[in-house]
């Protein structure tokens, strides 16, 4: 059995009525009395949003408040570290959740056995907090981003003894305070086939040479010992789909028959225009609710076709911004398209769906620059993807993968 907790949601249950109420509201519409369906389901064409992904005069409604009764709206990155006074105000504005995208993975905040880097870590949750916005913490025990000290020189016993140090220390230290972390990270292994999706498929790290399938188990026991609130995922990309998915189940059937103190799935959600495989999305997140567990789209991003695939720029600023292909017209309407597809599902879900978090700010603050991936620009303007994402709220997609 799934371990039931409250969720994080503000606002529950609200009214169909309500939720349109609050729709205009955020748009900025000011109405003196409530707007009827028909208002909202019309939208006039001066509202519509341009598709050239200039700004438009349409006042962006706030995507938190937007989504408030439905989930959380979160992104990723080191805040406040570089970003910008503009960039700072855009994620006050626009989400009530944070992911650190890379300062408390394991080799930033703790790259030696006694070495801890806790300045940037500290520096975000304080911000956080003056800002009230919530953090999810990621990641604790991953196979990659973790230095080779944690395993050097060390039988099963004194890993595992690392791995608890690790997890108890950090944990710890941001009790009370980081309400949800990723516990294990993407340790399905990639591809697989009939064959494999009858197993866990486990993923050849480090982790798993050293202490076997038993170091999920102990990490989410770790980390439920430091902070018995906070609530804790498995966190994996590809897991919506195929033997990775079968996989998934297994190794999370496993876990709940353990009574492991797993609360949620994290599906990462880096896609492509070229190929998302929406049914699959949507059949996934049932799966996972059946399971009695809470869900949530972790890392979402989605590329545009006609750029390259996923490799990492040579670092942000503005020579880095001058060399990139602006986005064309008909690849931002697509990747609006297939925005509004996914946040179509995620509504039809919202009863488990706790959180969708963007991995990134911006088409400058991402991992996959050059490829536009995600709803506001590199210059903080809304795309069209944003629009689409506010629209799915005013009606009905036409389009959507059947519920089998
Ligand atoms: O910190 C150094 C900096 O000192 C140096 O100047 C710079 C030079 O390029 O590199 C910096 O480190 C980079 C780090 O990001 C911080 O920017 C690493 O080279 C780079 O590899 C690292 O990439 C991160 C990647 O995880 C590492 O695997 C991405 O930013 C981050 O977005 C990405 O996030 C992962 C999730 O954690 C797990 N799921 C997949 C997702 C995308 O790969």
């Amino acid at each position: 059995m799934a371990i039931q907790y409250d969720r994080r949601k503000f606002v529950q249950q609200a009214s169909a009525g309500a939720a349109l109420w609050g729709v205009a509201a955020a748009l900025g519409a000011e109405p003196s009395v409530a707007p009827t369906q028909k208002d909202l389901s019309q939208p006039s064409d001066a509202n519509r949003p341009k598709e050239s992904g200039q700004p438009s005069e349409r006042r962006p409604p706030a995507l938190k408040e937007l989504y408030r009764n439905h989930f959380l709206i979160g992104m990723a990155g080191d805040l406040p570290g570089n970003y910008s006074q503009q960039e700072l105000a855009l994620v006050k504005e626009h989400f009530n959740m944070v992911t650190p995208e890379n300062c408390m993975k394991p080799a930033l905040v703790h790259p030696s056995q006694n070495t801890w880097r806790f300045e940037r870590p500290d520096a975000l949750v304080k911000w956080c907090l003056e800002n009230n916005i919530d953090v999810h913490g990621h990641t604790l025990v991953w196979h990659a981003q973790t230095n080779d000290w944690f395993f050097r020189d060390g039988d099963k016993a004194t890993v595992i003894r690392r791995m608890e140090e690790h997890i108890s220390t950090l944990v710890g230290r941001y009790k009370g305070k980081i309400q949800s972390w990723d516990v294990v990270n993407e340790a399905i292994s990639d591809g697989g086939d009939a064959q494999t999706g009858r197993t866990e498929n486990l993923r050849r790290s480090s982790w798993l040479q050293a202490v076997g399938p038993e170091f999920i188990t102990l990490a989410f026991k770790f980390a439920h010992q430091a902070d018995p609130q906070a609530k804790l995922y498995y966190n994996d990309y590809g897991i919506e789909a195929g033997p990775k998915h079968a996989s998934s189940l297994v190794l999370l059937r496993r876990l709940l028959d353990q009574r492991v103190p797993i609360h949620a799935v994290g599906i990462q959600g880096h896609w492509s225009t070229r190929g998302i495989p929406y049914a699959a999305i949507d059949k996934a997140i049932g799966n996972y609710a059946a399971l009695g567990l809470k869900v949530a789209i972790t890392e979402l991003d989605v590329t545009i076709r006609g750029t390259s695939g996923g490799q990492f720029g040579p670092g942000f600023g503005p020579r880095r911004a001058a060399n990139i292909a602006p986005a064309a017209p008909e690849d931002l309407k697509a990747q609006a398209d297939a925005y509004a597809r996914l946040f179509a599902i995620f509504v039809e879900h919202n009863s488990v769906l706790e959180r969708v978090t963007f991995w990134g700010l911006n088409d400058r603050r991402t991992w996959r620059f050059g490829q536009h991936p995600l709803v506001f620009d590199a210059n903080n303007q809304p795309k069209p993807a944003f629009w689409a994402i506010v629209d799915v709220l005013r009606s009905p997609q036409p389009d959507l993968p059947p519920r089998s």
